[in-house]
């Protein structure tokens, strides 16, 4: 995908969409030579590339840093980047602002958590120009208000709340929402109800769309292995298995050859 119109495409004609996070140039690289159709500069770069527990200590700078080299990666595919930690909650002016700077680093369209409260600046981008992906559903960043990461909207009031949320959000002007970690039902039932793509992480295949982390899909964590990850190839073992040659070569005297040799 190139442009914000072919999400909606997409739900049109009932073709799933497939979205990837991603962080860096060289798998931004990779990524735009897939059939992937979407990268996200996910705030999970917090664990996934800086080693933290959560996305909490993320910040602007980091945010821009990361979007720069996976736009510069990947020209052809359509970039979302997250708006982290309370960077868009201390007032209107500053969410135009931080999502000023991630769209200037080269992003297509920001991704904020949570419909309450972000109504307002949601319309105000879009107005502005800005395409606003939403996201529902456990929201890392209210890690401490949920009280750790667990599966959210299981009674009834809260899949009533879930769903007067993907409401607001279409009605503000999303052109996408993420759901993450919602019973596959309600997830499927939003689904159905709303015109604007769902893209579900722990949200059963009733979305139009699925996202991963590319680490997890990759399974370069296997450490980490959450009832929502499938993982794709085991990259761990086999990027270790690819480094202990190497060593072993090198202790051997088997690299480098004369071919890797300049005469
Ligand atoms: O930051 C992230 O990776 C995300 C996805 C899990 C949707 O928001």
């Amino acid at each position: 995908m190139k442009t914000v119109l072919e999400f909606a495409q997409a739900k049109l004609s009932q073709r799933k969409i497939s979205m990837v996070t991603c962080y860096d140039f060289s798998f931004a690289n990779l990524l735009n030579q897939t059939d992937v159709d979407c990268l996200l500069v996910g705030d999970s770069l917090g664990m996934t590339m800086h080693g933290y527990k959560t996305t909490i200590p993320v910040t602007m700078p980091m945010m821009v840093l990361h979007t720069k080299a996976v736009c510069l990666g990947a020209p052809n595919k359509f970039v979302v980047a997250d708006l982290p930690f309370l960077s868009f909650r201390k007032s209107m002016a500053d969410g135009v602002t931080s999502t000023q700077k991630l769209i200037q680093a080269g992003a297509h369209a920001v991704k904020l958590e949570g419909a309450r409260g972000n109504l307002k600046l949601i319309s105000h981008l879009v107005e502005s120009g800005v395409p606003v992906m939403g996201h529902l559903g456990l929201t890392p960043q209210s890690v401490n208000g949920f009280g750790g990461f667990h599966v959210q909207a299981k009674a009834k009031k809260d899949q009533d709340q879930l769903f007067e949320d993907a409401r607001a959000l279409e009605a503000a002007g999303c052109f996408a929402i993420v759901l993450e970690c919602v019973p596959s039902t309600i997830a499927s039932a939003i689904s159905k109800k709303i015109s604007v793509p769902t893209i579900g992480i722990g949200a059963g295949v009733g979305c139009d769309g699925q996202v991963l982390v590319l680490q997890d899909l990759l399974g370069m964590n296997p450490s980490f292995k959450p009832k929502f990850v499938k993982t794709f190839m085991n990259g761990f073992e086999e990027m270790k298995n690819a480094l202990n040659t190497f060593h072993q070569d090198v202790v051997a005297e088997r690299f480098p050859t004369a071919k890797e040799s300049y005469e």
